[in-house]
């Protein structure tokens, strides 16, 4: 069944929210907690070892109820059904979207073109199991008979960012085994990896879902070439895998069939780390600490499903990202982890999100009438307070916050953890309450400031307040955890992409400057070049001058 084609602008509920919104638009955050002492409670929902307070956003119940009316109007229960029934619902492309067929629990049963898929997923879970045990026991071993010290992802996009992520996110996890990732087609980035590698104990786990991205082809062969410096051909067997849905292509390569790790054309690039493509990360943390990971995806997939809309962690914050991108004119989000072990979490949400959403074509092939797409940027907490904080509490533009923290460090060091936390939860509180022109002359007064000097710094110690946020705070960051934070975030892009009348599991926008890169190439390396503006045509005279 394909998915609903509802633009949603023409519902009835959206122009109740247009409404709404023109009415509410000027609503202050302190006067709406001024207004309901239960407001913090009303607006969040415990899930698990989750907490999500949404009640820092510029909503009212009636607000809430009108947003969940536009989800059933645009159909996205439908639309659910589809996605997790294997529907080919990326239509352009006609696949399924099955990442959560991935992490589903062994004995269940999804179909893709009348194929349990859950069964193959379950085959190449033991392999992963049985090979990256083999490789942490140090059972397999290198081409000189040592054991394996250093692993190497090369990949780029979702054949980089998730295994980068969450071996960072994880790392407090990891055992004695190094990885490293080659991802840039930027020779130095390549080369200055391979200066802390030896040969010998070095492993080479190759990932690209089709087997054609010059990027890590391109890394493929340079790091095959420094091996082979030490090594023989028949060496490559014991260092080289490889994961991609390209069967033909990695025997070009020459890696052996052992060595291959399958994938499926229903699973997309960015949304893949759940399959063999987090190799690295069962690698880094062991298969047990990657099974969990899919286990927490598992649970969110769960609650998605089955949740009511109200209550439903990912309905609840797409819903509110729709609320400010579409109406309030946001035009980005700000994702802020309180860990630094999420340091790559928003880089890795810019593929996941930006890719998925950033369309201009609907489900009906028209251009679409309204903004699509957040831009998502972020860093961890508190060293993004001392960077680009200023420009959400002061700043002319709205940037709604998703601030994410864990009760418990890792470490356990409960004076930091305290002083993080205190960092935490006051900014949030001081984005939405400001500083009022009171406060701030209180403020100074009691600092004995003269009546003249207050009367001129006071417009620049004032804070509007009224900045929106979302708190995720959880218990603590565990394999399982995490994979229910991933899947909460590939859901809101799923409901988003269904609101907005939009394909979210194509990306041919990323398909015209690789094709340009290889006509220009060729400009590079011949003596000619073609027929380009005259900006990029001295541009290249300039570069090869
Ligand atoms: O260029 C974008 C993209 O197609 C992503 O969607 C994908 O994650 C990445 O390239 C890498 O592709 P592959 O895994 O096929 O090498």
């Amino acid at each position: 069944m394909a998915l609903p084609k509802i633009n949603p602008t023409t519902t009835n509920t959206w122009k109740k929210l247009s409404k709404h919104y023109t009415e509410n638009k000027d609503t202050h955050l302190r006067q709406l907690f001024a207004k309901d002492k239960n407001r913090g409670k009303k607006f969040s929902i415990q899930w698990n070892d989750f907490l999500v307070d949404y009640s820092k956003n510029r909503i009212t119940e009636e607000t809430l109820s009108l947003l969940l009316d536009l989800a059933e109007e645009v159909k996205l229960k439908e639309a659910m059904e589809g996605y997790f029934g294997g529907d080919l619902i990326n239509q352009t492309e006609g696949r399924a979207v099955l990442h959560t067929a991935l992490r589903a629990k062994k004995g269940d049963v999804v179909h893709v073109d009348g194929k349990n898929v859950v069964e193959e997923v379950y085959q190449v879970k033991e392999k992963i199991k049985s090979f990256s045990e083999a490789v942490i026991l140090g059972n397999k071993k290198g081409f000189t008979g040592k054991a394996f010290t250093d692993v190497v992802n090369i990949g780029i996009g979702g054949s980089d960012l998730g295994p980068v992520m969450v071996t960072d996110a994880l790392k407090f996890y990891q055992n004695h085994l190094k990885t490293h990732f080659v991802s840039n087609v930027d020779g130095d980035h390549v080369h200055e990896v391979l200066k802390e590698l030896n040969p010998e104990t070095t492993l080479f786990v190759i990932v690209s879902k089709s087997f054609t991205t010059q990027e890590t082809l391109s890394n493929a062969l340079t790091i095959k070439k420094w091996f082979l410096e030490n090594a023989s051909q028949e060496d490559v067997a014991k260092h080289f895998v490889a994961v991609s849905t390209n069967l033909e292509k990695i025997e070009e390569f020459g890696i052996a069939d052992d060595n291959v790790f399958p994938m499926w054309d229903w699973v997309g690039g960015r949304f893949s780390l759940w399959s063999a493509v987090g190799l690295s990360i069962a690698l880094s943390v062991g298969y047990q600490n990657f099974d969990d990971l899919l286990v927490g995806a598992h649970t969110m997939d769960t609650h998605f499903k089955e949740a009511p809309f109200s209550e439903n962690i990912p309905v609840v914050l797409a819903l509110l990202s729709v609320w400010y991108n579409n109406f309030y004119g946001a035009e980005t989000e700000a994702i802020i982890p309180y860990t630094q072990y999420l340091h790559r979490f928003s880089a890795y949400l810019q593929q996941g999100i930006m890719e998925s959403n950033g369309k201009s074509v609907d489900r009906a092939g028209n251009r679409v009438d309204l903004q699509t797409g957040t831009i998502i940027w972020g860093e961890p907490g508190t060293n993004s307070q001392h960077a680009f904080f200023q420009l959400i509490h002061q700043g002319t533009k709205l940037i709604p916050t998703d601030f994410i923290g864990y009760k418990k460090s890792l470490h356990g060091d409960v004076d930091h953890h305290n002083k993080l936390m205190a960092n935490f939860f006051a900014q949030t509180e001081a984005l939405m309450n400001g500083k009022t022109v009171d406060e701030v002359k209180n403020e100074l007064e009691a600092q004995g400031v003269s009546e003249n000097e207050q009367k001129s710094l006071l417009p620049f110690k004032v804070f509007e307040g009224n900045k929106p946020t979302n708190t995720i705070l959880i218990n603590k960051l565990t394999p399982k955890s995490l994979g229910a934070l991933i899947a909460l975030y590939e859901h809101k892009i799923f409901v988003q992409g269904v609101i907005w009348n939009i394909f979210s599991y194509d990306q041919w926008g990323v398909e015209l400057g690789k094709q340009l890169a290889k006509t220009i190439l060729s400009d590079i390396e011949n003596s000619e070049i073609g027929k380009h503006d005259s900006s990029t045509l001295r541009l290249l005279q300039f570069f090869k001058s």
